[in-house]
């Protein structure tokens, strides 16, 4: 899937001038891009690049990665994309916790150097489940791996997500992620948020029924009495570099805010369920005991002594996000040329039976 029109030719001379003002004077950078866009991962850029550069008399060399917002004519999925706060997401989450997040480098808000706001980041060692074609589908690394393998992958996931969860006084030091959302709790504001970013889909893709059933039922219905944690957001192991079925570099942190454990831990376990639901569709085996509500749901509560609520809600509010997700990409591949447009929208929601079947459970 095509994501991007920016031309690559000169970003290793602008990223290397932009450089020698982040160092001390005399650092001389020089930077080499090793590819485009990384494989995984349909919202930001991913630039992989080395870079050299002289420090107190010696020639040092570094390998980083480049997180770069989509440019406005890319058709983005999201209607911002707060490059700022996902580097300071990710530097405080890696202070104030045990969890390997890739540690930031440098920031650069402007937009003026790549022509959207980005950040350099480490680059970490590791293999993330493919998405495209999704693992479950066969013939990688993870669906060739034992049983064993895949469950340390699974509950290891979800101990990286328990050890964010874990992080102390999350609603005072993370609270500026909810950015300028309304409401009187973190799930409600995050749901005002999820209609803002439905509203901004419709015009390029026409409304969806299923999402406006979704959002007014979940709005009626939002569970009470639930903590507030920092929550990674994109929760899912194609967000997460693995060595030895174990993460090394917790990745995209475009989603992270304040809430209910259950976001991350409801994530967790849909993203599987959407791939699962498109390998039904094409009679593949698929995983079917792999990352399973109550195997997630009982790791979880062994290591942190929280037993989590009832997901249904989480789910269905997944199954709403998941489908406005495939609303931008699929406007994106209409105004790339990929696909025709489609007379209803629904029918680029890969997940349909899976939402068909939660709204109707819940009786929205
Ligand atoms: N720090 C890093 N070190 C090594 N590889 C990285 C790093 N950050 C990103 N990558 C590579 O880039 C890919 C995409 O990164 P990421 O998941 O953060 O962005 P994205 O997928 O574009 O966003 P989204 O999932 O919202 O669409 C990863 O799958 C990984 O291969
Ligand atoms: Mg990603």
């Amino acid at each position: 899937m095509q994501r991007s029109s920016r031309d690559a030719a000169n970003v290793p001379k602008r990223l290397a001038e932009w450089l020698a003002s982040q160092l001390p004077d005399g650092a001389e950078p020089t930077v080499t891009l090793q590819s485009g866009i990384a494989a995984n991962g349909m919202s930001s850029e991913t630039l992989i690049l080395d870079a050299t550069w002289t420090e107190k008399g010696e020639r040092r060399e570094g390998e980083f990665v480049a997180r770069v917002a989509p440019a406005a004519q890319d058709v983005p999925v999201f209607p911002s994309y707060r490059l700022q706060d996902q580097f300071d997401a990710m530097s405080l989450a890696a202070e104030q916790s045990e969890v390997p997040v890739p540690r930031v480098r440098w920031m650069e808000p402007s937009g003026d150097v790549l022509g959207t706001p980005f950040f350099l980041m480490d680059r970490v060692d590791g293999a993330v489940p493919p998405d495209v074609l999704p693992y479950n589908f066969g013939d990688n690394w993870l669906y060739d791996a034992g049983v064993e393998q895949q469950r340390r992958l699974q509950d290891s996931t979800v101990a990286a997500i328990a050890g964010l969860h874990g992080i102390a006084d999350a609603a005072s030091t993370f609270g500026f992620l909810e950015g300028d959302a309304t409401g009187d709790s973190p799930m409600r504001r995050n749901l005002a948020w999820t209609r803002g970013w439905y509203d901004y889909a419709v015009p390029d893709s026409g409304p969806s029924p299923m999402v406006e059933r979704g959002l007014t039922w979940l709005e009626a219905n939002v569970p009470s009495g639930t903590d507030t944690v920092l929550c990674w957001g994109d929760a899912r192991i194609g967000n997460v570099l693995y060595r030895e079925f174990e993460p090394v570099g917790v990745l995209d942190w475009e989603m992270a805010t304040v809430g209910p454990r259950e976001m991350d831990l409801a994530w967790l376990v849909f993203a599987h369920r959407v791939f699962e639901t498109i390998a039904g569709s094409l009679e593949l085996p698929g995983m079917p005991d792999f990352l399973r509500e109550e195997d997630v749901r009982s790791t979880y509560a062994e290591l942190t002594g929280v037993e989590v609520g009832d997901l249904g809600w989480y789910q269905l509010y997944d199954a709403v996000q998941w489908a406005i997700v495939f609303m931008r990409t699929g406007a994106r591949q209409v105004r790339f040329g990929e696909i025709e447009e489609p007379d209803d929208v629904e029918t680029l929601m890969h997940h349909k039976p899976l939402f068909e079947r939660l709204l109707d459970e819940a009786g929205a």
